[in-house]
């Protein structure tokens, strides 16, 4: 789903020390498709010049200069679809808290409507933590506008602590999020990502190629779509989205645990994991020496099947959505599996998935079978999404 596409965005920069990043705003709202409209702050200009913005955004930079001319620049702006102040100094939130309109972005502000508003503070802990700032930002969030809450961790002057811009991947994620129709709204999603890791010794384990990437975009996508989601992750360097509940498990024992602990409350289940269905019998505290022999024997066994277990105790109005890894689209393999784990669904697709972008699946359900070509595994997730949210309005779960 590319919600940004045509988009009008305008992008209220104002002269904090992060004001250099606001370039990397520009590149990535660009790059999903929104048209971006920059306007900056006169004391912005003295940092960073507005033709590096005119540059990157392809659009007109918008600044205080007063000119003879009519003017309704503020107007303008305040008509885009969504003015996001990033970053945001403790001057502009005062002044937009208090309704002060003395600049072109304050004026533009006060010309919006505060639900189009988003707006990420960045300034040293000090002026964060000061009550002046923190009764402006609740102000601001009473308003309706919502704030994209920054970071804890280096500041530019050398102090450690709130304060630093948001990462801007989660403000990307912040976007997204306001412009998807939420039709997963009121849904609890709980979902399995990643492999997991089964110890031989302290050093060595048992594990599969899987990256998380293909439960991180369902669990993403599900959220931007406006349900409450939670995600139990086995390792991978994949980061969560802004809005996901993460937990962070290692093995399927672990995964298993985590899972039935949630499943009760959860609307809809997704089993994107891939679990090692093996484990060693007895991991050594140890590590195991090369000794002189030529062979060696590791003795395993067999883990839970997490989403068997979630299949024999789920109630009649859970949704439950299972994945199916062979070598080949195996269509029977994919019906056995479903019927075995009592599934809803099961996504098939092969071991070329692994550890690639794209992947190409077969959504098998009950009486169904939707051949998708190959796409990106983003795309891949809407469509399974899509068949959720189909099924439940069919009131099949
Ligand atoms: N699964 C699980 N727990 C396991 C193994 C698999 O929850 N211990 C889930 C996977 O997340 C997936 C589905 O079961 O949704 C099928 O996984 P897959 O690896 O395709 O099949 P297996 O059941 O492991 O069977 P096989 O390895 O024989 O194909």
């Amino acid at each position: 789903m590319n919600v940004l596409a045509g988009k009008h965005i305008a992008l209220g920069v104002t002269s904090s020390i992060a004001v250099y990043r606001a370039c990397d705003m520009v590149r990535l709202l660009r790059s999903a498709g929104a048209e971006v409209h920059v306007v900056l702050t006169r004391h912005a200009t003295e940092m960073i010049s507005p033709k590096l913005f005119a540059s990157l955004s392809g659009q007109t930079v918008a600044v205080d200069d007063f000119g003879t001319g009519a003017s309704y620049k503020h107007l303008d702006l305040s008509k885009s679809d969504l003015l996001l102040v990033l970053p945001a100094t403790a001057n502009f939130i005062g002044k937009a808290a208090g309704g002060i309109a003395d600049d072109l972005l304050s004026t533009t502000y006060l010309a919006t409507n505060p639900k189009r508003v988003m707006i990420a503070p960045a300034m040293n802990t000090r002026m964060w933590e000061h009550p002046a700032l923190q009764r402006n930002l609740k102000q601001l969030a009473a308003m309706g506008s919502q704030l994209l809450m920054p970071e804890n961790g280096n500041l530019a002057c050398g102090d450690v602590g709130m304060g630093r811009l948001i990462n801007l991947g989660e403000a990307m994620d912040a976007v997204e999020y306001y412009f998807t129709p939420h039709d997963m709204r009121g849904l609890k999603v709980l979902v399995t990502a990643g492999p997991t890791k089964e110890a031989i010794d302290p050093v060595r384990f048992i594990s599969n190629h899987a990256s998380g990437r293909m439960g991180i975009a369902l669990a993403k996508n599900a959220w931007l779509r406006g349900a409450e989601v939670e995600l139990i992750s086995g390792p991978t360097e994949r980061k969560a989205p802004l809005g996901v509940k993460v937990t962070k498990v290692v093995t399927a024992i672990d995964m298993h645990a985590a899972v039935l602990a949630k499943i009760d409350v959860a609307d809809v289940f997704i089993s994107s994991a891939a679990v090692s269905d093996f484990r060693p019998e007895a991991a050594s505290v140890t590590k195991l020496k090369r000794g002189k022999t030529k062979t060696m024997e590791l003795k395993l066994i067999l883990n839970p099947d997490i989403l068997a277990d979630v299949g024999n105790r789920r109630n009649a109005t859970q949704t439950i959505i299972g994945f199916a890894l062979e070598s080949t689209l195996d269509t029977v393999e994919a019906k056995r599996k479903l019927k075995a784990k009592r599934a809803d669904l099961i996504v098939l697709n092969t071991t070329k998935a692994l550890a690639s972008k794209r992947n190409q699946v077969i959504l098998v359900g009950e009486d169904s079978v939707e051949d998708l070509p190959e796409m990106f595994k983003e795309q891949v997730a809407d469509r399974i999404l899509d068949r959720i949210v189909a099924l439940r309005k069919a009131g099949k779960r």
